[in-house]
């Protein structure tokens, strides 16, 4: 009888292997799955033991916050946990709508809607407005759910160089179909440089294409501008210059799902047809609740968005001084430690972790190799001394690692002599 199809079979499944044992053989433990024994903020408790923790993007520290935990308790104890359907089939709750108000209005825009993800929303949403004879253009370190949507849309995908509105420009000229339709799409805060893309100058771009402009703003709300309403209130542009505003409620907002604003006839029709919103459930009434709780506070505390940007501009200046590489970082909320490779990182993760601070590297393939880094997540409940203390360490620990040269050439003996044990 024949073998049953493995899954083991598969190129990328050997490539996860190989890197694996790579890690093994170096002596760098899994850094990822870890388990935290309560609520991730700035400190977290793996293992019995307290860490510093910047691995986590609850960025205006409001996750466990007593209203938004009270906000949660009461829609379970009035919906339950779930709605058990889709919106158009189950019914509405109002939460659900209130939710949907309150980001239009955060965002200047007519309406919105809300999706179960932040991931299944760009997916659902991108995948559906667009279609064969359109065109995509998009920043290169866009996020995988845009780069999946637009896969999904069988529309052509144009990507331009990161935050290069010249090269946006050009090749939405070059590639936009004179029947079909145009997206741009750029993120608010991108989540692995914490730099910004200059807003103005790609609606300036998508207005003379003639194309939608989608901006992602997943790390921009709670984090950009004065009241923290994302990169139009950086940049102090109108709100509804920009067609399609993305977000998502895991970050700042301490939830669950993703969501789209922009003008009335845009929300009205994905709610028809969006399939991420028409055949999947309504988000449940706790995560909507807990959700529109902490737009609320959002609004009504200021003082996190600017806690939150002081803390990341003094992460960004001492890693800075100290000669550490954090690549364009504005110091908002993400400073990413350039090693420029994944042994490296993994290595300094490691010794990281060793030390009482708990940070997660980001390796290739997640970025190319040479731009394998540490990735520090700021929030506005670290206080000055664990940023000091954490930036001490880390070069410390850098010039260590830095200093302990990865003996390639055994790792690739290593690799050699298991696959050829496994053949
Ligand atoms: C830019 C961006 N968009 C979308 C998402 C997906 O959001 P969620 O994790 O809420 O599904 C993420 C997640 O990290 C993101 O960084």
């Amino acid at each position: 009888m024949a073998s049953r199809l493995s899954v083991a079979e598969l190129e990328g499944f050997r490539e996860i292997r190989m890197i694996r044992e790579a890690a093994e053989f170096l002596g760098i433990a899994d850094p990822f799955f870890r388990v935290h024994e309560g609520i991730a903020g700035a400190q977290t408790v793996i293992g019995g033991e307290t860490y510093v923790n910047f691995a986590s993007y609850n960025y205006l520290g409001l996750n466990g916050h007593p209203k938004i935990t009270a906000a949660a308790k009461a829609a379970i104890d009035r919906y339950g946990t779930s709605v058990s359907a889709s919106r158009p089939v189950s019914g509405e709750r109002p939460v659900h709508r209130e939710l949907e108000q309150a980001l239009a209005r955060l965002h200047g825009a007519e309406d919105s809607v809300v999706f179960v993800g932040g991931h299944a929303t760009n997916v659902s949403v991108i995948g559906h407005l667009l279609g064969r004879n359109d065109v995509i253009v998009h920043d290169a370190l866009i996020h995988n759910s845009i780069v999946q949507g637009a896969i999904l849309s069988g529309a052509r995908r144009v990507p331009f160089a990161h935050l290069d509105c010249e090269a946006a420009d050009r090749l939405l000229g070059e590639t936009r179909p004179r029947n079909g339709h145009a997206l741009l799409v750029i993120e608010g805060h991108y989540s692995m440089d914490g730099d910004v893309p200059d807003l103005p100058s790609f609606i300036a771009i998508a207005r003379r294409h003639r194309a939608w402009l989608m901006v992602d703003e997943a790390h921009a709300l709670g984090v950009l501008g004065a009241r923290g309403f994302g990169i139009a209130d950086r940049f102090g542009v109108d709100p509804r210059e920009v067609d399609i505003w993305m977000g998502t409620l895991s970050k700042s907002l301490v939830s669950c799902g993703g969501y789209i604003a922009g003008r009335a006839e845009l929300v009205d029709y994905l709610k028809l047809v969006a399939p991420g919103f028409v055949f999947s459930v309504g988000m449940a009434p706790p995560a909507a609740a807990a959700a529109l709780a902490a737009l609320g506070l959002l609004e009504r505390e200021p003082e996190r968005v600017h806690r939150v940007n002081e803390r990341g501009t003094l992460f960004l200046r001492l890693a800075r001084e100290g000669g550490l590489d954090v690549g364009g970082s504005i110091g908002a909320s993400i400073v990413p430690i350039i090693t420029g490779g994944s042994i490296r990182a993994g290595r300094l993760a490691q010794a990281m972790f060793q030390r009482g601070v708990n940070v997660q590297p980001i390796l290739y393939p997640a970025v190319p190799e040479r731009a394998a880094r540490l990735r520090f997540f700021l929030t506005a409940d670290h206080d000055e001394i664990q940023i000091r203390d954490t930036v001490r360490i880390l070069l410390e620990e850098n010039r260590r690692v830095t200093s302990d040269p990865s003996d390639l050439a055994a790792v690739a003996r290593h690799l050699g002599r298991m696959a050829l044990s496994s053949s």
